[in-house]
């Protein structure tokens, strides 16, 4: 194994685990078909975006797309993602476990035409496979109501999810069934 790739192997560390097992080998073949010949060092820009960027969040959705069979759906590119993050409506919270990513929960602010107020739209929560049940969940929902500082908190789950639908209950939410209505106008 050459050094470089040695290193990049130590920063793939901070990837949830059972991502690393599925996507290490196509992880470790782009990092070395962009590396410059006779480099031995990760790039400065390379070990930001792996630590704490937005390659890290694109790993953590994937793993989410991955247990919910919807990888499919996962078109965005690390950049994309990248600057969708830095939007000042757009917060994404992860977890972690001795420094390895083991779930996220992320919102966008929108504002309700109804009361005038700002609310907190959840898109994902998401605690990697071996992490569950241990209230990693439960603290990421804590977090979120937390920076809600006391604004309405929505979000969608899947009528199929009765695990998520009682932990939701369980952490004080109410639930109501409501079709989601979706159209590609041509
Ligand atoms: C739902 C989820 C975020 C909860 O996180 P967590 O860290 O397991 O939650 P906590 O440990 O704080 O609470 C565990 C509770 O969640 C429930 N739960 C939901 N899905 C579960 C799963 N796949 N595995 C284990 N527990 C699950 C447990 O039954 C438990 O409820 P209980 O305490 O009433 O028995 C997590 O299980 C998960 O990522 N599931 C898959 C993705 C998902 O469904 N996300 C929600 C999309 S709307």
């Amino acid at each position: 194994m050459s050094p470089l790739e040695a290193r990049y192997r130590r920063l793939l560390a901070c990837y949830p685990r059972d991502h690393r097992a599925r996507h290490e080998a196509e992880m470790m073949g782009v990092l070395q078909a962009g590396a410059r010949p006779g480099q031995t060092r990760p790039d400065l820009a390379d070990v930001a975006d792996l630590l704490r960027g937005a390659a890290r969040v694109h790993a953590l959705i994937r793993g989410l797309a991955e247990h919910q069979d919807q990888t499919w759906a996962i078109t965005v590119s690390v950049s994309g993602l990248q600057q969708m993050l830095a939007r000042p409506e757009i917060t994404y919270l992860i977890a972690e476990r001795d420094g390895q990513a083991v779930g996220y929960v992320s919102w966008l602010e929108r504002i309700s035409f109804w009361s005038g107020e700002n609310y907190l739209h959840l898109d994902d929560l998401y605690v990697t496979g071996a992490e569950r049940a241990h209230g990693v969940g439960e603290q990421l929902m804590r977090a979120a109501a937390e920076a809600a500082e006391g604004k309405v908190i929505r979000w969608e789950v899947a009528e199929s999810n009765e695990a998520a639908q009682r932990f939701y209950t369980r952490i004080g939410a109410t639930l109501a069934a409501k079709k989601i209505a979706r159209w590609q106008p041509k």
